[in-house]
Order: structure tokens, then sequence, then C-alpha cells
């Protein structure tokens, strides 16, 4: 998720546009950079860094202009360094883009252009829309704007996208596809951003361009917006923005967490995007396409990763031994680098973290490698350390998270370890092709069942306001719903200080059930699938020791719902897939218990971001 300005109008654009990077930083963080236009030329200035490096790097320089674009920047294709940063320049310089998505076929697109002598500089997906722009305008001698359009209908993928050119040096034109752009509307004048944050300071009169659709945007004339694929304009509808600068960025969400946990469905459909065919089940990883098949033969896979990233390996080994049949190990990090594990060089390990900085899952692959295994990554942060250490990876494309207490991250990286599992699966013939394509459009059907689940707000907050009363809280589940409860238990702890604890919901009686008083809360995650009347008979023990039992139940299943004293719904969903779902509801429950203790949910107490220390 990058950072988007841009500005069109009679004041110097320079100090517009950098004051809206400043304010967009938070999106995205590893480089950035500003275009200013011109008759003559393009001004290109960007850099790897912080926004104050770009305008350390900037200074002296001609940054005069009344037109310009900008942009910070969080990785997804090419890692972060000055070439790859945006904006990005056409071969002949005549073109600037911004671009914030993703492109699924940039690949073919740099291929074709190629055959055209266009060369690259960069990594981006984004380049080959700023050298395709120039290529239209060139073969077809149509004007800039429609140049765009034309380009833009040969791109696959998500985007938002801002576009200058010296042919047409007094227009900036804009273009949403499953990304976010504003165009905020001064007197003869205009500011476009990624979020309204950026130009609140400026106007509070502003249009969101709709999906699919797109605007060109001159000194005092009004614009229309238009549809990409079609010509039809219409009037913009111009809105007044509410909302005070900091609850903008957080898109009016209280808390960066509650931001993160309501995007799962974009960011799931991301970490998804290009990668899995839901009509064929085909499963295509680019980051490890040259490990995929070894990895296949693999005779174990280790997993190392930390917090809530170990509880997603879990699942990934549950996942993979279940469906692929390839058996697996998961250690905590810090406990791998330290316990001279017997690591054989045939062996996979995979590295799973969201930062890629954590050090001792950094500490852990070094160790693996020093063994001869091949080392692999599962990474939230392109560029990141781990990622760069390890042989090859794959991101999980959820952007930026900024809350502490990782929600967005999770379920991307089981996307991530689920699509793993239909490619071994596949290659080691485990699953039918029936199978793989049942289990593909599953998951593909998550990010829609996950914006169902999300809409049990209330009776998740009236759990959370008994949870606060409590001064502990057990998680159960079984199977794949046994790393749920575990990272059900760690939102709890983070962010509202209340014990919890996590157990295997066979194991209550081998122990800790001693713990069960009257009112003890129990959270027992009982999707339907082959355990749940297992779990059941564990809610009944609960019930048998007066527990106060929270079920988390598929919808429509009363004879379970029953049992419980109260119960939240997840829509229907394989056993493969069930997980991305009931973790929901628990990481709402964590999120409500903590705003109703009054607790700074973004920045728990003890807790950092990124455990970048031992
Ligand atoms: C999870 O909510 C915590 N922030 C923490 O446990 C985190 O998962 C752990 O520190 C690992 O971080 P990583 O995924 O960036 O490696």
């Amino acid at each position: 998720m990058c950072g988007i300005v841009g500005y069109i109008g009679k004041k110097e654009a320079y100090p517009i546009l950098m004051g809206g990077l400043s304010r967009l930083e938070y999106r995205g963080y590893d480089s950035a950079g500003v275009a200013l236009g011109g008759r003559k030329d393009i001004r290109l200035y960007k850099r790897q860094g912080k926004v104050a490096d770009l305008a350390s790097f900037a200074e002296g320089k001609d940054i005069s202009g009344t037109i310009g674009i900008g942009h910070t920047r969080w990785a997804t294709h090419g890692e972060p360094s000055d070439r790859n940063s945006h904006p990005h320049l056409s071969q002949c310089g005549t073109v600037a883009v911004v671009h914030n998505g993703i492109i699924e076929n940039y690949r073919e697109l740099r291929e074709d252009l190629g055959r055209h002598g266009y060369r690259f500089v960069s990594d981006t997906d984004t380049e080959a829309v700023a050298h395709l722009i120039e290529h239209i305008c060139e073969r077809t001698g149509t004007t800039f704007p429609e140049a765009v359009r034309l380009a833009l209908r040969e791109v696959v993928g998500a985007y938002a996208i801002v576009a200058i050119s010296t042919g047409d040096p007094d227009t900036v034109v804009v273009a949403r596809k499953g990304s976010p752009l504003v165009v905020g509307i001064g007197d003869g004048e205009f500011f476009i951003a990624s979020d309204a944050t950026a130009v609140a300071e400026h106007t509070r009169r502003v249009v969101y361009l709709e999906e699919g659709e797109m605007a060109v945007l001159r000194r005092n004339e009004e614009f229309y917006v238009s549809s990409i694929n079609g010509h039809d304009e219409r009037y913009p509808i111009v809105m007044e923005i509410e909302a005070e600068l900091e609850a903008i960025g957080k898109n009016g969400f209280a808390h960066f967490m509650e931001k993160e946990i309501f995007e799962q469905p974009e960011t799931i459909l991301d970490s998804m995007r290009g990668r899995l065919d839901p009509e064929t089940g085909e499963v295509r990883l680019n980051g490890i396409a040259d490990h995929i098949d070894r990895l296949a033969e693999a005779e174990r896979i280790i997993f190392v990763a930390c917090g809530t990233s170990f509880y997603a390996a879990i699942l990934g080994e549950y996942l993979i031994e279940r469906y692929a049949g390839i058996p697996v190990e998961v250690d905590y990090a810090s406990e791998f680098r330290y316990r001279r594990p017997l690591i054989r060089k045939k062996d996979f390990v995979f590295a799973v973290s969201q930062s890629g900085e954590t050090a001792d899952t950094l500490a852990a692959i070094r160790l693996a490698k020093e063994a001869g295994a091949t080392v692999l990554g599962i990474c939230n942060v392109v560029g990141s350390s781990i990622a760069r250490e390890t042989a090859a990876g794959i991101y999980t494309h959820a952007g930026p998270e900024i809350g502490v207490a990782s929600t967005k991250a999770f379920t991307a990286q089981v996307t991530v370890l689920s699509l793993i599992t239909l490619a071994l699966a596949k290659r080691r013939k485990m699953l039918s092709d029936e199978e793989l394509i049942r289990l593909g459009k599953e998951l593909f059907a998550i990010p829609e069942k996950v914006k169902r689940a999300l809409t049990k707000q209330n009776e998740c907050r009236e759990i959370a306001v008994e949870i606060s009363r409590s001064s502990d809280a057990f998680y159960l589940g079984r199977g794949v719903c046994y790393p749920v409860a575990l990272e059900g238990a760690l939102k709890l702890k983070e962010i509202s200080y209340v014990h919890a604890e996590a157990y295997p919901a066979g194991e209550m009686k081998h122990g800790p059930i001693a713990l069960i008083e009257d009112g003890t809360p129990v959270i027992a995650v009982a999707p339907d699938g082959e355990i749940r009347d297992k779990i059941v008979g564990s809610i009944q023990e609960m019930k048998a020791r007066k527990a106060r039992v929270i079920a988390i139940v598929t919808e429509g299943d009363m004879a379970t719902a029953a049992l419980a004293d109260r119960f939240v719904e997840v829509p229907v969903a394989d056993e493969f897939v069930v997980a991305l779902l009931a973790v929901i509801p628990l990481q709402l429950i964590a999120y409500y218990t903590a705003v109703t203790l009054g607790h700074d949910v973004d920045r728990p107490r003890n807790l950092a971001k990124s455990v970048t220390v031992e």
C-alpha cells in the first residue's frame, strides 16, 4: 500500500507534494519520490528512505513548477532502492507515473515492450505502464489521456495511477482499479492523493474515483469522470471531508488495528492475486518457482518463526502434512537457534515473518544456511533482511501493518501457506484435479466470507465487555483451529493484558481444567469439520465446571451454539480454509476488549512491531 500525491494549479507544486507525502508516510515508507512537470522536461527526484531523505536530496535542485506527482513506496515488486522508487519515467522521459497496487501481467507487458525496444531500469511492475503509455502515444498519435486509457486496458491487476506528460504539460490523468484515489477540488487547482489525509489541509471538497474510472485534470477547468473501458462520462460527485486528519489516516477507523482487521477481505485477495486460478486450481508461485519441484520431493520441511507468525506456521504444518503429505516441523525461532537442531542438507527451512527483521528468525535461518539446508521465506516487507537472506520466497502483499498486534499479516501468511499446500499437493498427486479445483475455489471465496464474518461486531463487542471483567481466559481448538486458538489468545494478551491461554481442546483434561472456575471465560473454536464433535465434548466438560463458554460456530449450527453461553457464527467453509474465518471473531473480541479497557491498542505496553533484538 503506497502513498500517492499529485497537484496541478497555480501554486508551486513541490511543497504541496512533499507535505502530502509526509502525511501519507504511514502507508509506505521504504522510498519516496516526486516528478515535476513542464513543457520541456520532467524533473525526477527519488530516493530510497524517508520523505526527509528525499527533501535533502532535492535541496538546491530545480523544484519549480505548478504540476507534479509524488509517491511513498511500500515495495511489492523490486526491492527498496533508488531505481525502484516511484515516479517512473518512460524511456524517452515524456511520461511519468506513480502507482499503488499490483500489476499481475507486468511480465508479459515487459516482454512485449522489450520486443519494441524498451529497456527497463527498475524491477518494478509500474515502469511498464510508463513505457506503455509513451509507446501508445508514439504508435497511435493519440492524446495523452487516451494513451493512458488504452494502456490501462492492457493492464491486469489493481492500481491507482497518476500520470503526467511533456506532450500535454497542463494535464494530470488519474485512474483507479482496486486501489483508492481521491481528487481534492481547490480554486482552479486539483490535489490528488491515495487517501484524503494528504488533501484535507488544502480543501474539504473531494471526489472519490470509483472502480474502473479515470479523470483528466486541467487547471481552471471542470473535469469529468469516465470509465477506463468505455467512454461514458459522468459528472463527479463532490463530497465534503468530515473527519479530522488523524482519523482520515485510519480511514475513519479508531485504530490502525481496527482498520487492518477490516482490510482483510482486500489483503487476503491481494495475497492470492495473480497466484491462484480458481477455475483450474492452478497455483503459480513465481517467488519459489526455482524450488517448488524440489520442495515437493522434500523429506522434511521445517518452519521457523515467532509469535503470530509461529501460529501461522503451525497451520501450515497441519495443511501441508494433511493435504500434501510432506513431514513438517515447526520451531520457535528463539529455540531453534540455540537448541542445536539436527538440520540436514536436504531439509527445506521456511522462515515466516511479517517484518522480515525479527532477530530470532534471522538467526534461525542463518543457522539453517550454515547447515546447508535450502532456506526460503514468507515475508510481508519486500527487501527485508529475511527476504534478502533466504534463497527465495513469497511476499504476502498485506501492505504495511501498523498495529503492533498482527491481524491482516496473519491471514495473509495463512493464505500463502494454503497456496503452497495446493501447489505441493498437485505436484505430489495427493489430490485429484477436481479436489484441487474445489479447494482452490474455497480459498478464492474466503475474502467475501471474511466480509460476512466481520459483520459480527456487536456479538464480539458484548463478549469483549464480559472478558474485560475477567482476569483469565482460555481458548480451545482442535486440528486447524488449534493454531487459531493460539493466535486468539495471543491477540487478547497483547492488547488487553488479560491473561489468556490456548490449549488443544483434548489437552484440558490433562491438567489445565483444574483452573476452570465458576464463570471462567472459555472460547471454543468449533466450526463444522471432522473435529467439531470432539470439541463439543470439551465444551460439555467446561460447562460441567461452570465455565462461561463462548463458541465460534458455523452459521446455522445451533446445536453447538446451544451448548454455549454465547456464540459467534462464521460462514460455512471447508476445513482447508476455515481457520481464515474462525480467527476473525477472535481478532474482534481482542480488539473490543482492549478498547473497553481503554488501552493504547496500536501501541500496547512493552511491545514493539518488530523485535529486532534478542
Ligand atoms: C503478533 O501480534 C506480535 N506482534 C508478535 O508476536 C509478532 O508476530 C512476532 O514478533 C513475529 O514478528 P514477525 O512476524 O515480524 O517476525
